[in-house]
This record gives C-alpha cells, structure tokens and sequence, in this order.
C-alpha cells in the first residue's frame, strides 16, 4: 500500500491517462497510437518522446484504446503494486484485442527492462518489449510486428538522452512543463529498481536544454520542471563524450550485478560527481534556464541530499524565478538503515544540508519520500525516522512500505523481514505525523500574501482557479476578469484544508 500527498511530480491522478496529439503524414498515415503512462515524471516525460517519434512515421494519437492500432503501457516497476497495476491493466487490453487482432500491443518503459523477453512468455497478448533506451527503434519493432513476428529491444545506453528531439507536450494546459535533463541514476541505493531499468547516469547537453525551455516559454508556457533521479549530479563537459567513447564502465544490468559484488568494487556511488571538474553543472544549468525570462518558473526534481551544493542553494537564493521548493528524499531518519540502504549520508548529513537550506534560502519549502519497514529496522529506528520528521517538518512527504524488488542489492543481501503488519503501522505513523506537518505549514501562511502563477480551473468549481505558489502549495481563489491561466497574481490566503491555500486576489 502507497499513502502520499500528491504534486505535480507525482500526480497519481494522471496515471494511466491517455495522452492525445495531432498527425503528421507519413508511412503509418491513418494508423492510431493510444499511449498510457504509470510511474515518475520521466515516464510520462518519456512518453512525451514516444509520441513524438512515432507521429513522425505518421502515426496519430486517440485517446480510446478500443479502436486503437498500436497500444502501448509505459510502465514502472518501483514497487510490487506499481507491477500489479499494470498486469491488470493488461488484461484489459486483451479484451479489446480479442475483438481486434490486428492491434499491436507494446509494453514499455521499467518493467519492459526489468522483465525482457519474459515478459513474451508471460503476458501472450504482447508483441513488443521496448526499454527506456531504445525508443528511437520503435517504428522498426512495429514494422517487425507487421511482418508476423514479436520483438524486443532493451538495450540500455550510455549516451541516449533524446536531446535532439522535440517532445510533442500531450494533454498539456499550455503552462507547466516538463524538461529531462538527464537519464539513469548510478546510485544503487539498495532497495532501488531505478539503476537495473535505466541504466547508467547521463548528462543531456546544457544547450539543448536551454533551448527547448527557451521554446516552451515562446509558446506560452511560464514553468518548467528539470526532471533527473538526481539533478544535483547533473554534470555535462565536451570529455563527457569521450568517456562514452572509450566505454570506460559497462552499463550496469542485473546480470552483472554479481560480478561487479565479486571483484569487490565498492558499489556506493558508481560513478561519483566530481564537483571540480570542468564543465556545466547543475547550479550553472539552473541558472542558464532561470535567464530565459523572470516570468518562466523553474523548479526541479529529485535532490539528493549527498549532492546538493551550497551552490545550488545560492542559485535559487539568486533568482527569484528559481523556486523556493526542495525535493529531498530521506528515506529513514536513521543511520544504521540509512547505510543499510546505501544511501551514502547520515542522520547528521542530512540535518546539515536542511540547516543550510534554511539559512541560505529561508521560506524555502521541502518535502520528502520515506519507506517504513525496510530490512531489519527496528522500532527506536523508525522511532528516529519520526523524530527527524519534527525537525524537519516537512511541507509533504510521499510514503510507502518497503516492496523488495528482485535483483537489487537488498534482496540479494538482506532479510525483507519486517512483516507486513508492523510496515503498516509504521506507514500509519508517519502518515499521521505528517498530516499534523503538512496542516501546520499551511496554517502558518495564512494571512501572507503568496505569488500564484494560474494553471486553470479548480477540480471543484468553474467559479475558482487553481494554481500553485513559489513554494509549490495548491492555491484556490475566485475567477475574475482581470487574470486569466498563465499569468501571474497576488493572492492573500484566508485559509486553508490540509492540502490547500485558499484566498482572494489582491490587486497590487
Ligand atoms: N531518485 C529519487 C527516487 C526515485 S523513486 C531519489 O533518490 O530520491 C521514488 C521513491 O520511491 C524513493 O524515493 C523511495 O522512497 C521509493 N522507493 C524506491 N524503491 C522502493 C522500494 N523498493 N520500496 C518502497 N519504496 C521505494
Ligand atoms: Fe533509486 Fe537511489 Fe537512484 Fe533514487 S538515487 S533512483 S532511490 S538508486
Ligand atoms: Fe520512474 Fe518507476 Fe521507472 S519511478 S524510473 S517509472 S521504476
């Protein structure tokens, strides 16, 4: 069971939606393409770049999967469920393939590199299995579905970033969007499938970047999310091509996994930032793309509390449209399991890098992921993950029970030997402490006046926006005729639920 408060990064309302977009002719012309996404921002990032790449070959999108030609499930393999969710959302589709045969069924995305050619033997209904790297092959893997046979592609890259291709923004509301800057992660926290499914870490070219935000604000758009496992490691340097060249470490799979633990290699931080080294780092990234305009909001996702510089702080503290929001996943709050789960930092670590951010950026708002339960942890341990929750006080927090996933570090060294009844009263326990967090951060700005950039309608009502502040709160406030989505307005919170801001509009 996953308990979490949501945001845009993580909005499981949008899992499993379809996403639709215009044709372009070609030599797929007339031939439909449904496309759903589970999972993190990358996934729904990566479908972004699906779609794109197969309307080039002329395919257009539909948002019914029932008369669809090809229908493809970008999956994630995070946890157990996040699998489940997705083996039952195969059975529907075979529904709809029984009544139409011709219809090409693709799995894609973490469980497709996870799971490889097995996948064939378990699942019939589909014919191609298609991983994170190699979506630049699937007008070839479709036109060998034509030809009467099933196909697989999961090679894993060490220089695919998709750089040069433009993704199609699907279902967008022409506000918010979201940037790769990166892929992989080369961190092998123990209880993480991300390594195995992504592969190595990869920096995407500084200027590409640049120009697709600097595109995205021409068109309207006045946010963008730079989306990485870990954005502080970004790095990119012209070497960085010639270290690819030379193949220096292979990109990690299960397989080798084993060998790697053999010859002794000390697996923490496979490929560790150089901070000194020449080149654009992630605090110049930030920086590059918060001068595109001060009405473009950047934030960004995910920080690791290993790599984020003072620098990176000093950035945001710098541009005001770099905004005051920090994603820092802590897992545990103790040390022990924090080691356990190689996470690379302490208890103290962490509590240091919270200090800083609170001198160097004061107001800044952070959030958090943490996993109860993970292998041995005892009670006074989970009794320091809610202690360090206190010192925190996090803004929000997303909150699970630890899931093993075969082939990680943990289910090859440890015990998952916390039973399931004590995860969840774990889970219970810091779901209801931060609860009473996340209430009294919000009660604390009312009666402040907060800059919201209007994203649309509220869910509830066509008489109220929706948008969000700096700090990445929900803000609700009446419609009015002198602001409309896309701009900026000053809102004076007058109150608050224990996810919400609401207020009016002050006129400055
Ligand atoms: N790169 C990000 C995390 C991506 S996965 C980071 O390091 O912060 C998102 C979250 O899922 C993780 O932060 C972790 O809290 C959770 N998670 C990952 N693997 C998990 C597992 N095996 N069981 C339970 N939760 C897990
Ligand atoms: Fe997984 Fe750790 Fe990488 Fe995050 S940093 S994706 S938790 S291995
Ligand atoms: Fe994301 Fe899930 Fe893969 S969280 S990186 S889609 S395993």
């Amino acid at each position: 069971m996953d308990l979490l408060i949501p945001d845009k990064t993580h909005d499981e309302s949008r899992q499993g939606e379809a996403l639709v977009l215009e044709p372009i002719p070609g030599k797929n012309s007339g031939r439909k393409l449904y496309i759903e996404s589970y999972g993190c921002a990358m996934n729904f990032s990566d479908s972004e770049i699906v779609a794109s790449i197969l309307t080039e070959s002329g395919f257009e999108t539909t948002g019914d999967f029932t008369s669809a030609d090809v229908v493809f499930i970008n999956t994630c393999s995070i946890r157990e469920n996040a699998e489940v969710r997705v083996r039952n959302r195969l059975k529907e589709f075979a529904g709809a393939k029984a009544k139409n045969p011709g219809m090409v069924v693709g799995v894609l995305g973490c469980m497709a590199e996870r799971l490889k050619s097995k996948f064939l033997e378990e699942e019939k209904l589909v014919d191609v299995v298609v991983g994170p790297d190699a979506y630049r092959d699937l007008p070839n893997l479709i036109d060998k579905v034509d030809d009467g046979q099933r196909a697989v592609n999961v090679l894993l890259s060490r220089e695919e970033t998709y750089a040069d291709i433009n993704p199609v923004r699907l279902n967008s509301n022409g506000i918010n969007a979201f940037v790769s800057i990166m892929r992989g992660c080369d961190n092998m926290c123990s209880f993480c499938v991300v390594p195995f499914t992504r592969g190595r870490e990869r920096s995407r070219e500084p200027q590409s970047i640049v120009k697709e935000c600097q595109e995205l604000f021409d068109k309207g758009y006045r946010e963008v999310t730079l989306l990485g496992q870990n954005v502080d490691s970004y790095k990119w340097a012209p070497e960085t091509e010639k270290i690819i060249a030379e193949g220096e470490k292979p990109v990690l799979g299960m397989d080798l996994l084993d060998k790697v633990l053999a010859s002794g290699e000390d697996i923490s931080g496979i490929n560790p930032v150089d901070h000194s080294k020449a080149g654009v780092s992630f605090a110049e990234l930030l920086e590059m793309v918060a001068l595109i305009s001060p009405d473009l909001r950047v934030r960004f996702s995910t920080s690791h509390p290993k790599d984020i510089t003072d620098d990176v702080l000093y950035t945001i503290a710098k541009y005001d449209n770099i905004c005051n929001y920090i994603h820092l996943p802590i897992q545990s709050g103790n040390s022990r399991v924090l080691k356990l789960m190689n996470r690379t930092y302490d208890r103290e670590w962490y509590i240091n890098r919270v200090d800083a951010i609170n001198r160097i950026i004061p107001g800044c708002a952070i959030s958090t992921d943490m996993i109860t339960g993970f292998c041995t942890e005892t009670e006074e341990e989970h009794q320091e993950t809610l202690s360090m929750m206190d010192y925190v006080q996090f803004y929000f927090a997303y909150m699970f029970m630890y899931s093993e996933r075969p082939g990680t570090l943990a289910a090859k060294r440890y015990a998952d030997d916390i039973p399931e009844d004590v995860k969840l009263r774990r889970l219970q326990e810091i779901v209801a402490k931060q609860q009473q967090h996340s209430h009294v951060r919000l009660l604390a700005l009312v009666g402040t006046t907060q800059k919201v950039l209007i994203e649309g309608f509220s869910k509830k009502s066509k008489n109220d926006y929706a948008g969000r502040s700096d700090q990445n709160m929900m803000v609700i406030f009446p419609v009015g005729e002198d602001y409309k989505p896309g701009e900026y307005v000053n809102v004076l919170i007058e109150r608050c639920t224990t996810a919400t801001l609401m207020g009016t509009v002050i006129v400055s």
